[in-house]
């Protein structure tokens, strides 16, 4: 048998290893990761939702009253009116015929761009889009052709080359916000280049929606492009606080999708509590569009304090700010150094992102303080330049994530204190019980 501890030592001795941190609680913009509370600086809540009092009891509410599991996929009997109650939400958010949910961002994307590249077309995928993408690219079993990031004029080369190959350019697909760079895509380019080639379009907002344009609809919103856009995805596991995920598109394109995608067809529909859950979310989102302008708000006072520190980060328009390291052992080190002083924030490395720009991916959250961020960006500088200096002089320290040291938790800060808004979703919740 194949030797998977050799092949876990070479993913060491690269500085590739990765291991599974636990938070404890809830995710907020403080959390006690590993016994320890932290300034939590790499999530993707970013407007605070995950722990928002009316979603925490909504989520509550539907698993008392409907149950946990929807007990079987969507063609079979897992459909529920919760379903079709987020899907015209989310149509209606997205400026969409139909809403259509899947279990997952990865599984959307998989699913859906697999679906739609016939045989014998081309798909056309940015070079930094993400994983599920690529992985859907893959599943669709036709020709790829990946244009460089962000780059109108290489992706009006592969389409004329894919029209002159006789397998013409069927679907250009991209992130709206892109993940770990946190670049928006230039939509109106990829729009006109492909209603030229007569192609489909579609964008995965996963990092725009409740981040980026009006009222948090996403970059597509953002452009004025849904009648041009033909498939929204998005997730419900990041802005929107849940589980789960979305297609938006017209009406004919979602009956295709209910006979084609693979990964809605074959894959347990989402749980009634996750959907409840980002239902409410999204009222959340609709009552409150001032934490969309808060969260914008926070990117931009990150990125000033990092470069007040000495930092060099990418102006950008969104809430994911990259400091990019290069080196995946020394963006471990600077990883587990801000860990010591109270900040997290993690590595990211190859495959995630390419070889030699491995980084740390910062995220702002609308529920981060102004002195929460300029305190971090301190301690990041500090990470920075110190693991750097350890990288010099220390070459065989490189495999820090092997030995990952804990963090030694003092008594005094294992727990935050349960917030006023804890204790009154507590408090609903035990009112719920009662009633059920
Ligand atoms: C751009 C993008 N698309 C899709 C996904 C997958 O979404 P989910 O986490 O719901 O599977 C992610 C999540 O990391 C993402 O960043």
């Amino acid at each position: 048998m194949d030797d998977l501890g050799s092949r876990l030592a070479e993913l060491g001795d690269r500085g590739l290893l990765r291991s599974l941190r636990t938070v404890s609680g809830a995710q907020g913009p403080r959390v006690v990761l590993d016994g320890r509370t932290v300034t939590l600086l790499c999530s993707n809540n970013y407007l605070g939702l995950a722990e928002h009092p009316r979603v925490r009891e909504a989520a509550a509410e539907a698993a008392l009253r409907l149950g946990v599991g929807a007990g079987a996929s969507r063609l079979v009997s897992g459909s529920m009116d919760i379903h079709a109650e987020l899907e015209a939400s989310l149509a209606e958010l997205k400026g969409y015929e139909r809403g259509l949910l899947f279990g997952s961002g990865y599984l959307a994307n998989t699913g859906v761009v697999a679906a739609l590249a016939g045989p014998g077309q081309t798909v056309l995928s940015d070079e930094l889009n993400h994983a599920s993408i690529v992985d859907g690219c893959r599943l669709a079993r036709t020709e790829t052709f990946v244009y460089r990031h962000a780059d109108p004029e290489h992706l009006a080369f592969g389409l004329e080359r894919a029209r002159a190959a006789g397998r013409p350019g069927a679907l250009i697909v991209t992130d709206g916000v892109f993940s770990m760079d946190g670049d928006v895509a230039p939509l109106p380019d990829v729009v006109a280049l492909a209603r030229r080639h007569g192609a489909r379009v579609l964008v995965d907002e996963a990092h725009a929606t409740g981040a980026i344009g009006p009222g948090g609809r996403g970059t597509v919103a953002a452009a004025g492009l849904e009648e041009e856009v033909d498939v929204v995805v998005g997730t419900l596991g990041k802005a929107l606080g849940s589980y789960g995920a979305y297609v938006c598109c017209a009406e004919e394109t979602a009956r295709y999708l209910v006979n084609t995608a693979r990964t809605l067809i074959f894959s347990t529909a989402p749980p009634p509590p996750a959907v409840a859950g980002a239902l409410a979310a999204i009222e959340v989102l609709r009552a409150e569009p001032e934490r969309v302008a808060t969260l914008a708000r926070n990117a931009r006072t990150l990125r000033a304090a990092l470069g007040h520190e000495g930092l060099e980060v990418a102006s950008g328009p969104t809430q994911i700010v990259p400091v990019v390291i290069g080196e995946a052992a020394a963006t471990v080190r600077a990883c587990e150094r801000a860990l010591g002083d109270g900040v997290f924030a993690q590595a990211i490395r190859p495959p995630t992102v390419p070889e030699g720009t491995s980084r740390l991916r910062l995220t702002a959250m609308a529920t981060h303080s102004e002195e929460e961020l300029r305190s971090a960006a301190r301690v990041l500088a500090a990470a920075v330049g110190g693991a750097g200096a350890v990288a010099e002089n220390d070459v065989d320290s490189a495999d820090a994530d092997a030995e990952a040291p804990r963090l030694e938790a003092p008594t005094s800060q294992t727990e935050p204190a349960a917030s006023a808004s804890e204790d009154a979703s507590l408090a609903a919740l035990a009112a719920l019980r009662r009633a059920a």
